[in-house]
């Protein structure tokens, strides 16, 4: 164990590390719709490096029972209450990479998408909710700290400090992660107290409420112990009107225990040097591999195979955070007038999709836009381009850029949340940098700095020195975890 973590376990009266027990919606492989499922399968694995067993609970979705119901092992069921509802909850068990995953079986409320969207979600994850709860002193492990993230798990430390008092929930610690604030978890009063028979005190603007209606993350915020989001200046910017999304009075009200720690990426998924995903391997100085994957890229995706021609990419949820406003205002005039490549691989808001379908109509040869989901397409798309378009209106932390990095494509990013954090702009005059960045959500600052990116482009040597600091940049999960550690102790 680290010197300094005996220390202040010592300070607690303390000799063992805490137990932990994550909360999560998703979790990769097993399941993913972005980057909660990306941090909720490495932070374990980091967890563990450091001595402390961290296990995940999360649902049983049906693409994982697709996939693993052979290596799963049942360990026992009960019935949750659901207002009238009485449901099967089964907890079965998987240890993958060494990591002990619980999940919570129902095909009912996690045999179809893993958001539902509307009542129907709030239904799967009351369910998921009341079922953690309710598991945890049966199963085969005592957690100190439960860890919930986003709003799906926000009601846990709610409902455990308001409705299991002398259960063995009231002596858990709880911290909530916040990796989007955007998503709150908003329902009607008659929707939560059917669904989870909260006492009609809670239904005020000093616990549940938020504009009249109770909201699952602001409970989440004001009944966790701690509460952490996953970049440091996405802790400051959430305690600010412009992105809070109306909940910067509770977050300033909680600004003691609020911190902010950055994600890393799963450097073992995520490697060049040996991505079976990828035609080529390639590492920092030997980038040879790097155009065989460009080339692969571009054959693939019906782009012309030229090497010489810079190729721009997105891999990203299409909504209005990611910055979508920005590239369709853009899209043409740089199109129009650049020597360019342009692949997006994307799925989310109708009205961006059709814009990128109509795009590649146009711009045919030069622009593929495809429309979907591919985690081995993603692979391809981070090591085959050379520029990673990221002009997001906020980004709580933000993986892609930083697997951008790892696979030697340059991030252009602009200067929020977690992108600021990862993305240290190139600097003409020293030569510092590992990336592009521009301050304002404008189209114009945007299309000014793909020019400035295009620009290096023609200097070899340039783009060979940023390359290389891109990619030697560590964005690996132990330093995260070494930080959700110190956090994890001190909750004790
Ligand atoms: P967010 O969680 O807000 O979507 P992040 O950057 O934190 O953004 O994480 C996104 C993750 O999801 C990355 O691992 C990215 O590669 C992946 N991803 C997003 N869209 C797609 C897609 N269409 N196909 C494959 N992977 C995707
Ligand atoms: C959310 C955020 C993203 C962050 C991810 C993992 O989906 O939008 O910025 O990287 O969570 O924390």
């Amino acid at each position: 164990m680290k010197k300094e973590f005996k220390e202040m376990l010592r300070e607690k009266g303390r000799d063992e590390l805490p137990k932990v027990l994550l909360a999560a919606a998703e979790c990769a492989p097993l399941s993913k719709t972005g980057g909660l499922a990306d941090v909720a399968g490495a932070l374990p694995k980091s967890l563990a490096q450091l001595g402390i067993d961290a296990r995940v609970i999360t649902p049983y979705h049906r693409v994982i029972k697709e996939k693993y119901a052979d290596q799963v092992e049942h360990l026992f069921y009960f019935y949750v209450d659901l207002g009238w509802r009485h449901e099967y909850a089964g907890i079965e068990k998987l240890v993958l990479d060494g990591v002990t995953i619980y999940l919570v079986d129902n095909e009912h409320y996690f045999g179809d998408k893993i958001y539902r969207g509307g009542e129907a979600e709030g239904e799967q994850y009351c369910f998921f909710t009341r079922a953690v709860l309710d598991a945890i002193p049966n199963l085969d492990f005592a957690p100190d700290v439960v860890h919930c993230n986003d709003w799906h798990t926000a009601m846990i430390p709610f409902l455990a400090k308001t409705q299991y008092l002398g259960g063995m929930q009231e002596d858990l610690k709880f911290l909530l992660t916040i990796h989007n604030i955007a998503f709150q978890g908003i329902y009607s009063y008659h929707f939560v107290k059917d669904m989870l028979g909260v006492d009609d005190r809670y239904f005020t603007y000093d616990a549940l409420n938020l504009n009249d209606n109770p909201n699952f993350l602001k409970a989440g915020c004001l009944f966790a112990d701690k509460i952490n989001t996953v970049s440091p200046s996405y802790a400051w910017e959430i305690m600010t009107s412009e992105y809070s999304e109306g909940l910067e009075d509770v977050l300033l009200y909680r600004a003691e225990d609020l911190s902010g720690i950055i994600n890393g990426i799963d450097k073992k998924v995520f490697n060049p040097n040996a991505d079976p995903l990828l035609p080529a391997k390639f590492s920092r100085g030997r980038l040879k591999g790097k155009a065989v994957c460009k080339a692969a890229l571009q054959e693939r995706m019906g782009l012309e195979q030229r090497p010489d021609v810079p190729l721009f990419a997105m891999v990203t949820r299409m909504t209005g955070q990611k910055g979508f406003d920005l590239v369709t205002a853009i899209l043409d005039s740089l199109m129009g007038s650049e020597d360019m490549q342009f692949m997006l691989l994307g799925t989310g808001d109708a009205r961006f999709e059709n814009f990128m379908r109509a795009a590649e109509y146009r711009y045919k040869g030069r622009l593929c836009a495809y429309i979907g989901y591919s985690e081995e397409l993603s692979h391809l798309v981070y090591a085959g381009s050379d520029f990673f378009l990221m002009p997001s209106r906020f980004e709580p932390c933000g993986l892609s850029q930083m697997i951008a990095m790892r696979y030697g494509s340059l991030p252009i990013v602009r200067e929020t949340g977690g992108l600021r954090d990862t993305v240290q702009p190139y600097n003409q005059y020293t030569g510092e940098g590992n990336g592009f960045s521009f301050a304002n959500y404008d189209a114009w600052e945007l299309r000014d700095t793909v020019r400035r990116a295009l620009a290096c482009y023609q200097d070899k040597d340039v783009m060979t020195a940023l390359i290389s600091h891109a990619m030697e940049t560590d964005f690996g999960f132990e330093l995260s975890a070494q930080e959700y550690a110190r956090l994890y102790i001190c909750m004790l």
